[in-house]
């Protein structure tokens, strides 16, 4: 196996770890989940989501010592090799503590020199299904190869969004939800960004578009819609930025950027 190989079967094997912690820490009887909040009242986390990235983090730092490592919780650590591991332990956090059944693990790989994404798995807990790709490897879903829709017409389209944290930003999607409502099928809101874009991957849906996410949110998604055909942008850059993150089957995707940029 070459080094992006290594990585990716690596990635799998750290993702069905981190679900098995997940899965038996909410069967142990005497667990109780503490709750905290980080940037505003409804950014919320629990020590699930510090111990998922502290087992994904301590199994990078065993096999691969120089790679560097960046996750939601912790920040940076590891070493200043030629990979970057993005983590986000649990995407989708207050689904998790609700027991709304979509959250995700959330890993990709990176290369530092050249900034090229190699290797994407995103681990739909409550559903059982990994989600995976590699770069020129095309994208699957529990090993079975998965692809965008055909929908060519954004007034037929399914598309999914999200909420930020921020109420500023809220305010601000409101606008825009109402300016595109009556102009596309329909509107979905499920609350963990990694399998929206593992939904626009696999068909679920025939776009997505969010403001304000931060690399662990995406990276791994945005290398699976890539590599089951679709497009991913920045609405308005070639790559996705903090700012806007516009997911789709590809045909949608400038009507879907032209639906939400500003007039
Ligand atoms: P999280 O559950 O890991 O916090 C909700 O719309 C989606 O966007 C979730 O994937 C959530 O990730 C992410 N998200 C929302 N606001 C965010 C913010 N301010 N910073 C990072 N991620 C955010
Ligand atoms: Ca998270």
């Amino acid at each position: 196996m070459n080094d992006v190989e290594l990585r990716h079967q690596a990635n799998k094997e750290f993702a069905i770890s981190a679900r098995s912690l997940i899965i038996e820490t909410l069967n142990d009887p005497n667990f109780s989940l503490l709750i905290s909040t980080k940037s505003s009242r409804t950014d919320v986390v629990t020590q699930i989501d510090q111990s998922v990235e502290a087992l994904i983090t301590n199994a990078i730092s065993k096999q691969f010592p120089n790679d560097a490592i960046i996750g939601e919780e912790f920040g940076l650590s590891g070493g200043n090799g030629s990979y970057e591991w993005v983590i986000d332990p649990i995407d989708g956090t207050t689904n998790f503590i609700y027991g709304f059944p979509a959250f995700a693990i959330s890993i990709a790989v990176r290369t530092t020199q050249e900034n090229e994404v190699v290797s994407g798995v995103v681990y739909d807990v409550p559903r059982d299904r990994l989600y995976e790709a590699t770069k020129g490897g095309g994208s699957f879903a529990n090993g079975n190869a998965i692809k965008v829709t055909d929908q060519d017409e954004i007034a037929d389209s399914l598309i999914a969004t999200g909420f930020s944290y921020s109420n500023e930003i809220r305010i601000r999607q409101g606008k825009i939800i109402q300016s595109i409502l009556t102009k596309v099928r329909d509107i979905r809101r499920a609350g963990a960004a990694s399998l929206d874009l593992c939904m626009v991957a696999a068909g679920e849906i025939d776009g997505y578009f969010e403001e304000g996410l931060k690399p662990w949110d995406y990276m791994a998604g945005a290398l699976i819609v890539r590599e089951a055909g679709g497009k991913v942008d920045g609405a308005w850059t070639e790559e996705p930025t903090a700012q806007m993150i516009v997911a789709s089957n590809g045909s949608i995707q400038k009507a879907l950027v032209n639906l939400i940029t500003p007039v």
